[in-house]
């Protein structure tokens, strides 16, 4: 009994403790089960989504910066699944990284696995996404880290209230055949966008298709309520799988003072671009006339020759609480303020917000010494069924004989299909996972890579398609500074690309418009207060340059996060060796790491 009253006591006294010294590392544990669910949208009540404990965003994960999360996937959908926890860096934890055949393999239905990791220096939003087929599109949801010291500790003034804010895309076609049918050029296109799963009263089913009964029916909204003079902190994620996103909120100003779980230099501006991958948090004044307010999300293309898709847009409903005077309410009446929104085709307003990005002095200096420079074109480029590339002599087979790949250096990524990389490169055994293929420093031809004339079809753009297809794997030494310029190209269509690297952050020094060269815009990059990513959009006909150091041990991820541009082969994997020390090695494998269906289970791990 005695013994029992001390240790209550000692407990109490530890939990006051956390509170002084505001709160030591907690466990933060989930159980996500991942099922389809029939769900009413678009007029009709019986699309299948594959989701997250029935939600669509699933649950938002809230920790404190030194936090570990421990979540149960139980897999209860017709398909092998990985989730990946998009921006966590995962220290010497790359098994939790959550890459379908890259850090692990997919885990089976009616199978399950728990993903343990910590969360250490970093603080913001990032956020949890499905890493198989198109599956992002609808299994993701919010990680929201905040500081040690208590919200009171934001570099910015505490906010009244925290919105997760999600834009992403409602899609009827099935996920996996949406993955699987992107090469072969099938033309699915999301239904609608979705703001926080819901279509918003731009969608009107009066003129599409809908179950009898429903048309002139408007979709849902989600509504944010305000309360005047009080700040709100939106995090905002763009989960869509084709868009970049521009957003506005009718007579309000944001304040961006994060992007990717870094704090940046706040910047106030009435429009946010953001590209899939990426995340902004951005400060909110409720400082308009009481009254109702449309905040807008709208996607961005390329104009003709691009291939245009339909336009697609949401919104959300900003709404003052208060009592109007009688008066008020006959002027105001049910009118709502929607905001003057950028024409879909202008993309220089997102090359103006990504840099007018800076970071906050906090971070580490920028390395100056280079020890790896590597130039990337991303590009499309057309192979034949079978992997051998067109020539004027040897044509593709006539009837549905070529596909269409996404190239990083003229090599379209191809994920292994027995064994998980990681798994591989743990054992010292890389080749085990297939045809491997080095990344070369530089594209194989340098041409013109922003000449607008290659966006058609021709002969000009065809003789630089040259495309492999391989598993490509660039190998890295521990503690390696490695600087990446990424040129986006204008082969059959002129992108932009949100390239996403995982377990590292990066600085990024510059971005251009046009052909990147070196003489000329090494002078322009920014190595005082450059911003911390770990996505870097590179601009449509534009380049980007990144810096980073390899300080984490495993296999690495490195792709386009638009969703056609992946499926199709923009990616790379980074191979880190460990460093010398323990501190600096890859941890073992969990015990429960899923085995690949179809490779020897035999074989246990050391
Ligand atoms: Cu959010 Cu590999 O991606």
């Amino acid at each position: 009994m005695a013994a029992m009253a001390l240790s209550a006591t000692s407990v109490a006294v530890f939990f006051f403790l956390a509170v002084l010294s505001g709160g030591d590392a907690a466990v933060v544990e989930h159980t996500f089960v991942v099922s389809q669910v029939k769900m009413n949208r678009a007029c009709r009540g019986d699309t299948l989504v594959t989701v997250v404990n029935g939600q669509l965003p699933g649950p938002a994960i809230e920790v404190t910066e030194g936090d570990s999360v421990v979540v149960h996937l139980v897999n209860k959908s017709p398909y092998g699944l990985t989730i990946h926890w998009h921006g966590v860096k995962q220290r010497l934890n790359c098994w939790a990284d959550g890459v379908d055949m890259v850090t692990q393999c997919p885990i089976q239905p009616g199978r399950n696995f728990t993903y343990r990791f910590n969360v250490a220096g970093q603080e913001g939003t990032l956020w949890w996404h499905a890493h198989v087929a198109s599956f992002r599109a609808t299994v993701h949801g919010a990680l929201i880290i905040r500081p040690r010291s208590g919200v009171t500790s934001y570099p910015f003034p505490e906010p009244h209230k925290e919105i997760p804010i999600f834009i992403g895309e409602w899609w009827e076609v099935d996920l996996v055949k949406l993955d699987t049918t992107l090469g072969d050029g099938v033309d699915y296109n999301p239904v609608n966008t979705t703001i926080n799963g819901k279509l918003g009263d731009l969608y009107n089913c009066s003129v599409h298709l809908c179950d009898s009964g429903c048309e002139g029916a408007l979709e849902d909204n989600f509504i944010i309520e305000v309360e005047q003079g009080k700040t709100y902190l939106l995090r905002i994620v763009n989960a869509a799988l084709f868009s970049e996103y521009y957003l506005k909120i009718a007579g309000h100003r944001f304040t961006v003072v994060a992007a990717d779980a870094n704090y940046v230099k706040p910047y106030t501006t009435d429009i946010i671009a953001i590209a899939p991958g990426e995340s902004v948090d951005a400060i909110v004044l409720a400082d308009a006339p009481p009254g109702k307010y449309y905040m807008v999300a709208l996607g961005n293309q390329q104009p003709p020759p691009d291939i245009q898709i339909p336009p697609l847009s949401s919104r959300v409903l900003v709404k003052y609480n208060y009592n109007p005077s009688k008066e008020q309410a006959l002027t105001l009446g049910a009118s709502v303020m929607a905001p003057e929104m950028p024409d879909q085709h202008n993309t220089i307003a997102s090359f103006y917000f990504h840099g007018n990005m800076t970071g906050s002095f906090a971070h580490l200096p920028v390395p100056v010494h280079v020890d790896e420079h590597l130039f990337i074109s991303l590009a499309l480029g057309v192979i034949c069924r079978g992997g051998h590339v067109p020539s004027p002599s040897l044509p593709c087979s006539k009837l549905n004989g070529s596909i269409l790949a996404a190239t990083m250096n003229n090599i379209s990524f191809e994920f292994p299909s027995n064994v998980s990389l990681l798994e591989a490169h743990y054992r010292g055994n890389m080749s085990n996972a297939g045809m491997l293929h080095k990344l070369p420093d530089k594209p194989p031809i340098v041409y013109n890579f922003t000449d607008r004339a290659m966006i058609s079809e021709g002969s000009e753009e065809a003789a630089l398609e040259s495309t492999l297809i391989a598993t490509t794997v660039r190998r890295f030494r521990f503690n390696t500074t490695v600087e990446i310029v990424f040129q986006s190209t204008t082969v059959l269509q002129s992108d932009s690309n949100p390239m996403h690297l995982h377990g590292h952050d990066f600085f990024v020094l510059a971005q251009g418009l046009g052909n990147y060269n070196a003489e000329r815009d090494v002078g322009r990059y920014n190595l005082v207060d450059p911003p911390v990513r770990n996505t870097v959009l590179v601009p449509s006909s534009g380049w980007a340059a990144i810096r980073f150091v390899t300080d984490n041990p495993g296999v690495w991820f490195l792709h386009c996060h638009y969703g056609f541009h992946m499926s199709i082969g923009m990616a790379v994997v980074f191979e880190v060796d460990n460093g010398q020390t323990l501190n600096t090695t890859l941890a073992p494998p969990p015990a429960d790491l899923p085995i690949c269906e179809q490779h020897d289970s035999s074989v246990a791990y050391e």
